[in-house]
């Protein structure tokens, strides 16, 4: 798969307070397995993660998947939903509906939004969650989950469309240790299945094991893009030793 982003910028705030967040941004993946979008905090990872989902429309620019511009400009929104319905996005917070068991969590969206009868929504929503180890966890509800349990209904939920690009955004900042080992887990064997997989993460460690290569994004534009052995072991930007260095410190 291919992405490509073309001069991308988006900016917030009104008057003089207005920046921009993306400046003229451009990145250009050949999807291997695992792109890691690494940055300093308030860089703009997460918006350019949502920019890329269709989320978020950017002020100017064009994102590609595989040649095809993302929709941002259709009148309808239809077309853009459609996009995004393709995708499977995971955020740090899991977003699950509080008063639905993990099996409906999952298999709602197949009904309403996918199209799938519930006997197909509710064998497909099995499946995944077999696959995901959960199985004894069916009828919870999310406040009878742990978080790191949690996190692999949201997951399971983004599996279950059969998306064909997955998207992070820091899976794992509100876990514990032992819990965010459990997700970072899940995602290593993700990544054998083959869906290519962008990756916000600030577990360097992980970025450098599982990550092909490394976006790594400063002041609204990718500053360095190479294999992630090269990023790690010899980065190039002076931001990017400096932010090594800073989060490798300890
Ligand atoms: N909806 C919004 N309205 C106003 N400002 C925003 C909005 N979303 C993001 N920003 C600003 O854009 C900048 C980039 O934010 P973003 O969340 O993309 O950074 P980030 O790289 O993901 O940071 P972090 O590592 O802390 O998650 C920040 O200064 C943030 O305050
Ligand atoms: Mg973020």
């Amino acid at each position: 798969m291919k992405l490509e982003a073309l001069g991308i910028t988006k900016s917030f705030g009104q008057g003089n307070l207005r920046r921009n967040v993306l400046d003229d941004l451009t990145l250009n993946v050949d999807f291997p397995h695992v792109l890691a979008l690494l940055g300093p905090s308030g860089g703009g990872k997460s918006t350019l993660l949502r920019v890329i989902a269709g989320l978020e429309r950017p002020d100017d620019g064009l994102i590609l998947l595989n040649g095809t511009p993302v929709p941002f400009t259709d009148k309808s929104e239809a077309t853009l939903r459609d996009y995004r319905r393709s995708l499977g996005v995971v955020f740090q917070a899991f977003n699950l509906f509080p008063h639905l068991t993990a099996l409906q969590n999952i298999s709602l969206p197949l009904t309403a939004v996918h199209g799938l009868t519930e006997d197909a929504a509710k064998e497909r929503a099995l499946g995944v969650m077999d696959r995901l180890g959960l199985a004894d966890h069916r009828e919870k509800l999310p406040g009878q989950l742990s978080g790191g349990q949690r996190q692999r209904v949201a997951i399971a939920r983004a599996l279950a469309v059969k998306p064909r690009f997955l998207l992070f955004d820091e899976p794992t900042s509100a876990l514990d240790p032992e819990m965010t080992s459990e997700v970072l887990t899940l995602i290593a064997e993700l990544r054998k299945e083959g869906t290519p997989m962008l990756l916000v993460t600030h577990e360097m460690g992980f970025a450098r094991k599982i990550a092909d290569q490394v976006a790594f994004l400063g002041e609204g534009r990718v500053l360095e893009q190479e294999p992630a052995g090269e990023f790690f072991s010899n980065p190039r930007s002076l931001e990017a030793q400096r932010f090594l260095a800073k989060v490798l410190a300890y």
